[in-house]
């Protein structure tokens, strides 16, 4: 597949303007767009994923001026943020301004807005406005890093694909929900999504910010695919297993074998890069390939010491795509 050209470009344009979904690239991963002006199109989004609607989706928006439009409220902690990480991988979750369509947000009272960091899709959002995206998967399966993993999630759908090459995160955005403190009061800061910006990002950033912030982790509530237990599923099990001996040993092959009530014939092993922006940006490229290999399942050794930066993302996304655990 080649890279996507101007006459891609301009068809995209028109597609999305016509109410039709395009496939597009972004730093993170490859979403599954449709302008938000458009209900067709985003009906059309839920229905190409086989995704519940009560999964909100991403609002993508090329500058301040188009995620005002969305927001109700553009609180000074969001300001700060979205100045200090746009275009980038952080996703911001705000009070949502009455047109925009409670499908995209599945009747929720707030909107996630983020400005993505591709060059080719920040000229098509200026141009088309901003994009309701979905990262551009079957719901639960894994996402897409590549624009030949959209292709083969959506076979003879006729979907738009622009080609803006291998994502150079490889992991979705962190998604933030912002609550400003009332007078005096702490901002607070919930992480419900761990994601490309990592918390050590943050409180760096933070650092410079003149009021007080709390930082939690949790989802308080809200439902959505990120927080779904199985999630980023590969077409085969994948098995996590402890740190210690060979990952597919017989014994271990065993112990699986009882889990999956047939012991696989060919286990293969995902082996992450130690550096952890590699192994991010290369982790459903890998997923991808091994479930395509012939393999009957896929086994990740689980390391103790990988934490904190880019390992707060992949571990989450390993632990949902996991079909169990065997120590
Ligand atoms: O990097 C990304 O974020 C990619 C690219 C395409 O931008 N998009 C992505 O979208 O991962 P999706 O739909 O796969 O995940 C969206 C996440 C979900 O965890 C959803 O629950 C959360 O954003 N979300 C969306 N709207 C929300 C809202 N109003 N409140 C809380 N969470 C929300
Ligand atoms: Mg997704």
């Amino acid at each position: 597949m080649s890279l996507s050209d101007d006459d891609d470009f301009e068809k995209a344009l028109a597609r999305l303007a016509g109410g039709d979904v395009v496939a597009i690239p972004t730093e993170t991963v490859y979403g599954l767009a449709a302008s938000i002006a458009s209900d067709a199109a985003v009906r059309k989004v839920f229905a190409l994923k086989k995704r519940p609607f009560f999964d909100p989706l991403i609002v993508h928006v090329a500058g301040f001026n188009q995620a005002r439009g969305v927001a109700a409220e553009w609180p000074p902690l969001a300001d700060y943020l979205a100045r200090v990480f746009w275009p980038g991988p952080l996703t911001l979750v705000l009070p949502k301004r009455n047109e925009v369509n409670p499908l995209i947000t599945s009747g929720l009272p707030t909107v996630a807005i983020r400005h993505p960091r591709h060059e080719l899709t920040e000229r098509l959002i200026a141009a088309a406005g901003p994009l309701a995206a979905p990262s551009a998967n079957r719901f639960g399966h894994t996402s897409p890093s590549r624009a030949e993993h959209v292709a083969a999630e959506f076979p003879g759908d006729g979907l738009l694909i622009l080609d803006g090459g291998p994502c150079e995160v490889g992991l979705e955005s962190t998604v933030l929900g912002i609550e400003a403190g009332a007078d005096g009061a702490a901002d607070k800061i919930r992480v419900l999504r761990p994601g490309g910006t990592t918390e050590a990002d943050l409180h760096e950033s933070l650092r410079k910010w003149s009021r007080a912030v709390s930082i939690e982790k949790g989802t308080e509530g809200i439902q959505g695919p990120g927080q779904l237990k199985h999630h980023y599923m590969p077409d085969i099990p994948l098995i996590l297993v402890g740190e210690n001996g060979d990952p597919v040993s017989p014994d271990r092959l065993r112990r699986i074998g009882r889990e999956l009530g047939a012991e696989p014939k060919r286990a293969a092993e995902l082996v992450l890069d130690e550096d952890p922006a590699i192994a991010a940006r290369e982790l459903y490229d890998r997923m991808r390939r091994l479930a395509g290999s012939g393999a009957d399942a896929i086994v990740v050794r689980k390391v103790a010491s990988r934490g904190g930066g880019f390992w707060d993302a992949i571990n989450d996304r390993l632990a949902r795509a996991a079909s169990f655990e065997i120590p």
